[in-house]
């Protein structure tokens, strides 16, 4: 093979050369430069057998091939570092927090759990509202005084648009709508301008349970709550029904638990069979059906569940405190 036939050889080699590691980058390198056995390095050597002028001629061609195969040495290392980011096992690792579920979600999703096993559907209502189906429906006429238990946040300067105070504004959008029998519980936000409170931010959540059907008592009511609570506390929680007055329900009642001799009984909720009255709003027949209603705060629930003081601490997105629920959900 001559010199001519030898370069032609070469540069087919080089042009289609093609490397994935960096072991064949480091073997095309050796095999034409390489300082004893290179093939150009070889070829360089022959050269000074060569005549002035084909000395000049081929020097300036293997020249060029050295210098096509230093490039794409280079252009092939560039391409393999922007592929391979840059790695330093030295370097401390990247922490990334982890969310979990919020303590009030954990028990909103706890408390329609339970309530799904016993047939009940969960239905939202609006948390603007206005005022028949937040309190007239209820039987909370105008300039009743127990309006005055729900200080109001009314919007736009109107009386007839403001944020619901209680979820009980939903039993009435819902019965109106429905048939009975139904059981229904439906969770969320209400508010309320409450200043000197137990309550932060203006705003919590309820939950709020009823259920309709012809011949539903008050031991159904008594039965379901209990379920509840010895569902959350456990069985032998002690439970009390304190008589109460709502304006929806007849018979009212309040419900304690007893947390021991320290704290004694405290209230949690309130229920009651739902006042016929209420009935008659929603066009539901109460010489036919009967039925029962409660309403729960959930932030309450929750503080007595994880005995915390602060009720405040649920909306200060404190990590240190939300961290502890990350085992629960
Ligand atoms: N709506 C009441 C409140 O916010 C709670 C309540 C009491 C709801 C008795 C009920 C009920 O459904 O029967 O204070």
């Amino acid at each position: 093979m001559d010199i001519q036939q030898k370069i032609e050889k070469i540069k087919e080699e080089i042009k289609v050369f093609d490397a994935t590691s960096d072991y064949e980058l480091e073997s095309f390198r050796i095999k034409f430069l390489g300082k004893k056995n290179g093939i150009l390095t070889f070829l360089f050597k022959e050269l000074k057998k060569f005549s002035i002028q084909d000395k000049k001629y081929f020097g300036k061609i293997i020249n060029n091939l050295k210098k096509q195969v230093t490039e794409k040495i280079q252009l092939k290392k560039l391409k393999q570092q922007k592929n391979i980011p840059h790695f330093d096992p030295t370097l401390p690792g990247i922490y990334k927090e982890i969310g979990s579920m919020h303590p009030i979600s954990i028990l909103i999703h706890r408390i329609i759990e339970l309530f799904s096993k016993i047939g009940f559907s969960v239905v939202e209502g609006p948390e603007i509202e206005d005022d028949w189906h937040n309190f007239t429906a209820l039987n909370i006429p105008p300039e009743h005084p127990s309006r005055e238990m729900q200080d109001t946040f009314f919007l736009y300067n109107n009386t007839d648009s403001l944020l619901r105070t209680h979820t009980s504004s939903v039993q009435i959008r819902y019965m109106k709508k429905h048939v009975p029998p139904f059981r229904i519980i439906s969770l969320g936000k209400v508010y309320r301008n409450e200043t000197i409170s137990t309550h932060s931010h203006f705003m919590f959540h309820q939950a709020e349970g009823f259920y309709i059907d012809k011949k539903v008592t008050f031991l159904d009511l008594k039965q379901t709550i209990l379920y509840l609570i010895h569902s959350i506390f456990g069985d032998i929680t002690k439970v009390r029904f304190r008589p109460s007055y709502f304006p929806f329900t007849e018979p009212s009642a309040e419900v304690d638990i007893y947390f021991g001799k320290t704290m004694g009984w405290i209230e949690i909720m309130g229920c009651g069979m739902i006042d016929p009255k209420v009935l008659k709003n929603v066009n539901i027949d109460s010489e036919i059906y009967s039925g029962f209603a409660f309403g729960i705060g959930i932030e309450r629930l929750s503080i007595l569940i994880y005995k915390i003081n602060d009720i405040r601490i649920y909306f200060e997105n404190d990590m240190n405190f939300l961290r502890h629920f990350q085992s629960e959900f």
